[in-house]
């Protein structure tokens, strides 16, 4: 039968996806299923690492089913995922020694601290571009071996290995064959040295977690391993391309030269610039990762997250019951007619870049007695655009790039209300994929060139589409009077603690 696919696994914060693309990039088959988010306690967040490879399972098994498409017709398997979520799992049973523990976790905040309190701050973020938060996977291992009897002694031993989610989910599909990574997934661990490309032997050491736990480290597209025929339907398929989410989306919008932009409206927001062979450390508290490595070639790039952005959609819906579905938030913003004078601050697992303060909490500001519910649901589609602005600001202020357009992509990227005032609040157009599954699209990418389903990058470029563009038409003594009012409001959230 003739191979002419590829799957794209996308393993996100709250749902899983296995999506079939065509030569043509097109999708023809998807199947998403959600799973548990579990909150322990006050600031933590967990998942269940087993419950995310049965999802995983069943959503290629549907993509099948939906579609027709048997298993060997696929030619290669590309996996992107949440990055910094951290799975500590048995080499031998292969079970997990704890749930996995999510990037929006603040359960290993003393750790963290207590780094920062010894003064590591400069060298860590030096050495691996990042700064020293539990965000990162790090001080997530560091808690695992510490609270689960036995575990440090049994890292030791070799008898656990560590991996983030594109590596649980590798060393699953091999049935325990593999245990690697890719530089993006590495680069958010907070122990990789991205100049040397190794594992950090001093920041190990300084947190006690043994090397022997950790996996190998793989540039993004190349042969990994093969699918266990038990795993994958029968079939022993390549596993071709990995990337951690917002690195796929970075290069799934084919922002392949340095100075390109995109930002993805997921669960959070993520803003990262390509800047090519060039590895720039921020003076204003973005963070330095590495955007791709192909063969020997990395392409470095800045990035600053934003811990809240759809997901404070999903709360205007589910805690707030402002909406019926999300999408509404469009009609609701249009029908607001306030003078954007409330402003929402959804600083509800802190705030990440720029400000970097764990400890602040949502707030809103501004509210009359005739604020009405829709003025609430655009001043929280605002905040998306407000909060990605600060990142765009520092970003500009880092590199001197002036940003010519920010390529956008996420589910929230659907709503035009979003994406004018986007455009308005940076002053810049903005850009909005095509396909929308940029991340999916990326990860496929990494495996279409992995295994030769797509020669080079330009085969994939020449036959791609341009999606529409929203130009910034709001002057600018509104645009700056508004811009302030949001300053004010997050300096007051945070002196509210
Ligand atoms: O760094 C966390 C990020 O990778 C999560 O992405 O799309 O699941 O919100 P998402």
């Amino acid at each position: 039968m003739t191979k002419n696919y590829i799957m794209a696994l996308d393993e996100g914060t709250t749902s899983t996806r296995a999506i079939i693309f065509d030569t043509h990039m097109q999708k023809v088959a998807e199947d998403q299923r959600e799973f548990n988010q579990i909150f322990p306690h006050a600031g933590w967040v967990e998942h269940d690492a087993n419950e995310i490879w049965n999802a995983v399972l069943a959503t290629i098994g549907n993509c099948f089913l939906k579609s027709g498409i048997q298993p060997d017709q696929i030619t290669g398997i590309g996996i992107t995922n949440q990055r910094e979520t951290t799975v500590i799992w048995d080499r031998q049973t292969g079970l997990p020694i704890y749930n996995a523990i999510v990037w929006q976790s603040r359960q290993s905040e003393a750790i963290a601290q207590k780094l920062q309190t010894a003064g590591w701050s400069a060298k860590i973020h030096q050495k691996t571009g990042l700064l020293i938060d539990p965000y990162f996977s790090a001080t997530k291992i560091r808690w695992i071996l510490d609270q689960v009897p036995q575990a440090q002694t049994r890292a030791q031993k070799g008898e656990l290995l560590f991996g983030t989610i594109d590596s649980w989910l590798l060393w699953k599909l091999t049935g325990g064959q593999i245990h690697a990574t890719d530089y993006t997934n590495a680069s958010r661990t907070m122990l990789f040295n991205i100049h040397t490309l190794q594992w950090d032997e001093e920041i190990l050491k300084l947190l006690n977690i043994p090397a022997i736990m950790l996996p190998e480290v793989q540039p993004n597209s190349k042969i990994y391993g093969y699918t266990q025929p038990y795993n994958f339907y029968g079939s022993k398929v390549p596993i071709s391309g990995m990337a951690g989410d917002q690195q796929a989306a970075l290069f799934g919008q084919m922002a392949w030269e340095p100075g390109m932009v995109k930002n993805t409206y997921g669960t959070g927001a993520f803003v990262v610039m390509n800047t090519g062979s060039e590895l720039k450390l921020s003076e204003n508290n973005l963070l330095t990762t590495i955007a791709y490595g192909l063969g020997d070639q990395i392409n470095y790039a800045l990035e600053g997250s934003i811990y809240v952005a759809g997901s404070a959609i999903q709360w205007l819906r589910d805690q707030m019951q402002l909406l019926d579905a999300a999408p509404d938030s469009y009609q609701a913003a249009l029908a607001s007619h306030d003078d954007d004078e409330v402003y929402v601050v959804p600083a509800f697992t802190g705030l990440g870049a720029p400000y970097w303060d764990p400890q602040a909490r949502g707030a809103v500001f501004g509210l009359t007695r005739g604020t009405t519910k829709n003025d609430f649901i655009k001043a929280t589609l605002q905040a998306i655009a407000y909060q990605s602005r600060d990142v765009i600001d520092t970003m500009q202020q880092d590199t001197g790039v002036a940003i010519p357009t920010l390529k956008v992509d996420g589910g929230a990227a659907n709503n035009n209300y979003l994406l004018q005032f986007q455009a308005d609040i940076i002053n810049t157009p903005v850009q909005r994929a095509v396909n929308l599954e940029t991340t999916a699209l990326g990860a496929a990418f990494l495996a279409g060139l992995g295994v030769g389903y797509w020669q080079n990058q330009q085969e994939i470029q020449q036959s791609a589409a341009a999606g529409q563009i929203f130009r910034p038409r709001m002057e600018s003594t509104r645009r700056d009077s508004l811009y302030r009012g949001w300053q004010k409001a997050v300096a007051a959230t945070q002196l509210f603690k």
